[in-house]
């Protein structure tokens, strides 16, 4: 149930980042099947756990494609050439960057963009001071609205948007194919994208990556409830919620969870919503793809695909698409 829904919609005009996340929210829990966008996982504590995901043993995609990036960084960079403008999208800790600019010939500068602002800027200086000559130019921003990149005082080469993770996975096909469409625009002519893609792979793998037996999963998709709870003045009480990930088998995705263990009311603001004991909010999906079904996304996205790199087990890739 919802108290007061319209006038809290009417009432944010002027839009400030907590404006958008309480419009969000709040509309995302009227929902049949209560959703929070996943972009708002990602407060400065959201990162930091994050960048814990990424060493967990189960936690599959990061380590493989860092050894992919360590493989084959130097043929990449060849195919990128020299006196690119690499800008990344969803850039977090820039992990994997440092192995791409190990092997790339003079880029004119560097554009890490990040919704997650202070984990962005702390990233940014301690990369800047291991790459003193590199141009960085961090902007903190939400990449599926519209990206401006700055002004370069060098002559650029071209555009190469660098978009790993597989943060692509998080958005549903056809948003995927519009977030796509808007990275070739931004790169131009001439411009490429080299992405990692997360591959299809066994239920069980899949589910232990999002289930991890230390509960850093969890305690990342729970955060939500506690930044709802710090910046949006509710009272979604932790102990009576919990994680769990689970594989949809229909859009081959991992789905990622709040459930409530009981009947209960909770508050956000001047609203309360009731959740059944059982009864879920989707934080997140994470899809899986084949190689063949990534390559019709992204052609029909603009983008031909040039190059595909994939660990020996085939459970990761990194590609090289072309505008
Ligand atoms: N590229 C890093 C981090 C991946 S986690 C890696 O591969 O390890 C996803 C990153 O994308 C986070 O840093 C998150 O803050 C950022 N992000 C998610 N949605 C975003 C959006 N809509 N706009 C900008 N950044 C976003
Ligand atoms: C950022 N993104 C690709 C991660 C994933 O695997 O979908 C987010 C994540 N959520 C929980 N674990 C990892």
């Amino acid at each position: 149930m919802v108290l007061n829904m319209t006038r809290t919609i009417a009432q944010v005009e002027n839009r400030s980042s907590t404006d958008t996340f309480r419009l969000d929210v709040l509309t995302g829990l009227c929902q049949p099947q209560k959703v929070t966008p996943a972009k708002h996982l990602y407060d400065e504590y959201g990162s930091q756990l994050f960048d814990q995901i990424t060493e967990l043993e189960e936690y599959y995609p990061s380590r493989t494609e860092t050894a992919i990036m360590r493989e084959h960084g130097a043929e990449m960079a060849r195919q990128i050439g020299p006196g690119c403008l690499l800008i990344e999208y969803g850039s977090g800790n820039s992990a994997k960057t440092r192995v791409l600019l190990d092997h790339l010939s003079e880029p004119a500068g560097y554009v890490p963009i990040d919704i997650s602002e202070e984990h962005l800027h702390n990233s940014a200086e301690i990369l800047g001071n291991e790459y003193p000559g590199l141009r960085i130019f961090p902007i903190a921003t939400d990449f599926t609205s519209n990206v401006e990149l700055p002004e370069i005082d060098v002559p650029v080469r071209r555009n190469v948007v660098y978009f790993p993770g597989s943060t692509i996975g998080n958005f549903k096909p056809d948003t995927a194919r519009k977030l796509l469409a808007s990275i070739a625009e931004l790169a131009g002519k001439d411009g490429a994208l080299l992405l990692g893609v997360d591959l299809q792979k066994s239920v069980d793998v899949l589910e232990a990556a999002y289930n991890d037996a230390r509960g850093v999963t969890a305690a990342f998709t729970l955060n939500m409830l506690t930044r709802i709870n710090r910046e949006l003045d509710a009272d979604f009480d932790l102990a009576n919620f919990e994680h769990i990930a689970i594989y949809n088998h229909e859009r081959h995705c991992v789905e990622l969870f709040i459930v409530s263990r009981r009947d209960q009311t909770v508050r956000v603001g001047n609203c309360q919503f009731h959740f059944a004991a059982g009864e879920r909010i989707l934080t997140e999906r994470s899809h899986k793809y084949s190689l063949a079904g990534f390559a019709e996304l992204a052609r029909s996205a603009g983008f031909d695909v040039a190059g595909v790199w994939m660990d020996e087990n085939q459970l990761f890739s990194v590609q090289y698409l072309t505008v």
